[in-house]
């Protein structure tokens, strides 16, 4: 019977850009769904913007815009870089939809009913001034423990204590800068402890990896507490029905967002949502989460879904935090690489093949090491892989074009097939590190064939033509077994390959037979060198320096990563400032760079000299807009490799708190007095 499933990542925070921690995640799941459509499943893949709570109304206050319009914005570049990353959603919502609203008061109601939820006075930090309650985060002060001076409300940076915002010294509100107050309020609260022989008793049924199901023996130890859903207003989310004035906490309907955005789908594809939510469904539901919010996927969510009258997860997948260079992404040091940085430098397969080969199934961190990324590329995807069909592709067009009718070798063939079902094992228990480990040493045996059968050298004897044909059509047939293994992490390639191959690779079971007699495609490089001085300017710190981060973290976005908690840009002395050799240039020509969202291309005249530069305006400036226009440019920064090409200096701009790029003018009178006019 054909498998369905049902699979989601993580749902991404709408207030902020998606960095290489969201993506790892993404790409961990985009292969196990592409690996189970090419098994022959029915597996749909949901993810949606995650939108509600503190966090995302004071921003939209801050820019003067509605929470939906800034969620629209934010929710335009995750879509961009989540196709950039070639990751395959069959669609992506939002928890502020009224698929959600559906879901979220369909559940409340029922765990209502059942007697699920209880209201109890809560006392909580109020700012008078902005006339509103404050999140924990949202309340700084001087650490109870250790007397270091502006710490969160929940926890400190300096010693690790974790407390409540009432006990900091001298507390002050974020928002307003005042004093808070402290006030009571009526909050409602989930039973987590009703569900603690359930949930029990699916931990057993071996949903979880071990570590997780340790540390939720750990959770059970210190007894399940329940949990506050609600929150006053002013809050953007949804009202609760029954309730004016509270609104349910953005961690509840999150996870239901998983269910709105796949009932949006099944909408669209006339699916019925039942058939997969149902209690006694036979359809499986994964969820793709990093390991800080295991909390709410293994205890909350199984625990709201069943009370709700729901089926609960078949499993839950946690991966570790994603490092950089062996430390936490960090914003001062300009390893926090956002999605579109990576996108603007270089294309997403080489990544995708990266961390798959370092992501296991555990819950251990990934370090992205830049290093050993360029060579782990070169070497497997252009070394090794590509290599056999660039190497081969030749000798069969100089012998007609045509595969030989016959493999020379049919018990290597068979070999390398006979991999299909272990690999297949490896990629579904998510061991994508053994799996690119596996397939890379098939390489390494088809490379070996060639060697040892040296076409180029049988090629000299034109009385051996046949047998150069056979060599490499067994190289060609080869290469086609590894890349339908590796389609999950490479569509983008396999795509490319089956245009040369002739035939899909879209099946695991494609490779049942060779292909032979078949003509070839002319063949086209598949994949190039990484530049390592191109990898090195994903970190280069001369990025615009980012906007220091405010307090605006109650609700953790991108927290698959470890970031720097004091994320303030590095202070530079007057004479680093010195170094900079500020100059004004005329915009001569002006383009945008295709590829790039982000990018214009700009040719500049610089006294005289002509500069290529690339600059991140495109969201604020039209290329026509450019030309003719003097600007500000740094005429000794190091010429940096990007995908695009080389950029030789950088115009200056600022950027605001709304997202937009202003350019920094040169004033009239110094234009005026400038040789180039
Ligand atoms: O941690 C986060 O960034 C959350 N936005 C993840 C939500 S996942 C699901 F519950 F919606
Ligand atoms: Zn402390």
């Amino acid at each position: 019977m054909t498998r369905k499933i049902l699979v989601t990542s993580a749902l991404p925070y709408a207030n902020g850009p998606l960095h290489l921690g969201h993506i790892i995640e993404h790409v961990q799941t985009d292969v196990w769904v592409r690996f189970q459509r090419m098994r022959g499943a029915e597996c749909i893949y949901v993810c949606a913007e995650d939108t509600h709570g503190t966090p995302i109304m004071i921003k939209a206050q801050a820019e003067g815009i509605t929470p939906e319009e800034l969620i629209a914005r934010v929710a335009e570049q995750h879509r961009a870089d989540f196709k950039g990353f070639l990751i395959g959603h069959d669609h992506f919502h939002s928890t502020h939809s009224a698929e959600n609203r559906h879901y979220t008061d369909l559940m409340f109601e029922r765990l209502r009913k059942a007697g699920h939820i209880t209201t109890r006075s809560v006392r909580q930090a109020y700012d008078e001034q902005a006339g509103m309650f404050l999140p924990d985060r949202y309340v700084r002060g001087g650490c109870p423990k250790c007397g270091a001076a502006d710490q969160y409300g929940d926890s400190c940076e300096v010693c690790g204590a974790t407390y409540s915002p009432a006990d900091l010294v001298d507390p002050t509100s974020t928002l307003s800068g005042t004093k808070p107050v402290w006030r009571e309020s009526e909050h409602l609260f989930f039973a987590l402890g009703n569900f603690e022989p359930m949930l029990r008793d699916w931990v057993a049924s071996g949903s979880l990896q071990a570590a997780v199901r340790a540390k939720l023996d750990e959770w059970f130890a210190a007894g399940l507490q329940d949990w506050d859903i609600s929150r006053d207003a002013p809050y953007f989310g949804f009202e609760i029905p029954g309730f004016p004035g509270k609104y349910f906490y953005v961690w509840f309907d999150a996870p239901i967002g998983y269910l709105g955005s796949f009932k949006a789908l099944c909408e669209k594809r006339g699916l019925d949502p039942d058939e997969y939510l149902r209690p006694d469904s036979a359809c499986e539901l994964y969820h793709f989460i990093g390991k800080d919010i295991s909390y709410f996927h293994t205890l909350f969510w199984p625990a709201v879904l069943h009370g709700a009258g729901m089926r609960r997860p078949t499993a839950v997948f946690v991966h570790g935090f994603l490092t950089v260079d062996g430390q936490k992404m960090s914003k001062s040091r300009g390893t926090f690489i956002t999605a579109a940085r990576y996108l603007e430098h270089l294309p997403p397969e080489p990544l995708r093949y990266y961390f798959a080969a370092k992501l296991g199934p555990g819950v251990d961190d990934i370090d992205l090491s830049l290093d050993d990324f360029t060579a782990r590329v070169n070497s497997d995807l252009v070394g090794k892989l590509v290599n056999i069909a660039s190497r081969c592709a030749g000798f069969v067009a100089r012998g007609g074009g045509t595969l030989a009718a016959r493999l020379p070798d049919p018990a290597l063939y068979a070999e390398f097939a006979g991999a299909s079902e272990r690999i297949a094992a490896l990629y579904d228990a998510r061991d994508y590190s053994a799996t690119m480990r596996e397939i890379m040493l098939l390489a390494d045996r088809a490379n070996q064939y060639v060697d040892a059968h040296k076409p180029w050298a049988l090629a000299k004897d034109p009385a051996q033509a046949e047998a150069v044909l056979g060599v490499a059509t067994q190289g060609i047939n080869l290469f086609r077994v590894l890349m339908v293994y590796l389609a999950p992490v490479l569509p983008q390639i396999a795509c490319k390959a089956a245009g040369f191959l002739g035939a899909p690779l879209a099946q695991w079971d494609e490779i049942a037979t060779p292909l032979l007699g078949t003509p070839l495609a002319p063949y086209e490089p598949l994949a190039t060198r990484l530049d390592a001085a191109v990898v090195a300017g994903l970190v280069d710190a001369t990025v615009t320096a980012p906007a220091p981060v405010a307090a605006d973290n109650t609700k953790k976005s991108g927290a698959k990563v470890k970031t720097d908690p004091v994320a303030k840009p590095d202070a530079i002395s007057i004479d680093d400032f010195a170094k900079l050799d500020l100059r004004i240039a005329k915009v001569v020509a002006a383009s945008a760079v295709e590829g790039s969202d982000k990018l214009l291309q700009l040719t500049l005249d610089l006294d005289g000299e002509t500069r290529n530069v690339f600059s991140g305006i495109r969201s604020s400036y039209t290329p026509e807009s450019m030309v003719g226009r003097h600007v500000v440019v740094v005429a000794n920064l190091a010429p940096r490799k990007m995908r695009f090409g080389v950029s030789e200096g950088m115009v200056l701009c600022a950027s605001n708190a709304d997202g937009r790029v202003y350019l920094l003018g040169a004033d009239e009178g110094a234009a005026a007095g400038m040789s180039v006019s």
